[in-house]
């Protein structure tokens, strides 16, 4: 490939990544309720959130997110995480999945970054 055509592909790729973080304005505002207790590694307020998706699935992560106590009661592995963090209860947040998704995007590209 010629090297000015290696350059504009690479210049297309960046400007589709920069247009995807930018988008990401909803994640930035909704997951400042979150980075209080939630930080970039396992805190004694709260595990981290950062890279959650490759241990649970959205599914479960929206379960626990919009009504913890109840999802604590059904699911032995939130029991689990439940018990280990002091049995402190979180607060239910109502939000889509794809709000989530959203803040999970933002927090694994910034607390990322931050380490
Ligand atoms: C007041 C502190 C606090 C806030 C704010 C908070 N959490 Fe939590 N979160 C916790 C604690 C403490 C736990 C550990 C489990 C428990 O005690 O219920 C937890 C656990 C979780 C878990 C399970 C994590 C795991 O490792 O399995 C998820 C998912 C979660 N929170 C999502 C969120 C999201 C999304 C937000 C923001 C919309 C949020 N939390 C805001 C305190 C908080």
């Amino acid at each position: 490939m010629r090297p000015a055509l290696v350059i504009i592909l690479a210049l297309i790729i960046l400007s589709f990544q920069t247009k995807k973080l930018e988008k990401n304005k909803i994640g930035k505002k909704l997951a400042a309720s979150c980075t209080n207790c939630h930080l970039a590694y396992d805190s004694n307020v709260g595990p981290t959130l950062l890279n959650i998706r490759k241990r649970r699935s959205l599914d479960w992560i929206y379960q626990f997110t919009i009504n913890p106590m109840k999802f604590v009661s059904e699911n032995s592995q939130a029991r689990e995480v439940f018990n280990k963090y002091n049995r402190v209860q979180m607060t239910a947040f109502k939000l889509t999945k794809s709000e989530i998704s959203s803040i999970l995007d933002y927090i694994d590209n910034v607390q990322q970054k931050k380490k």
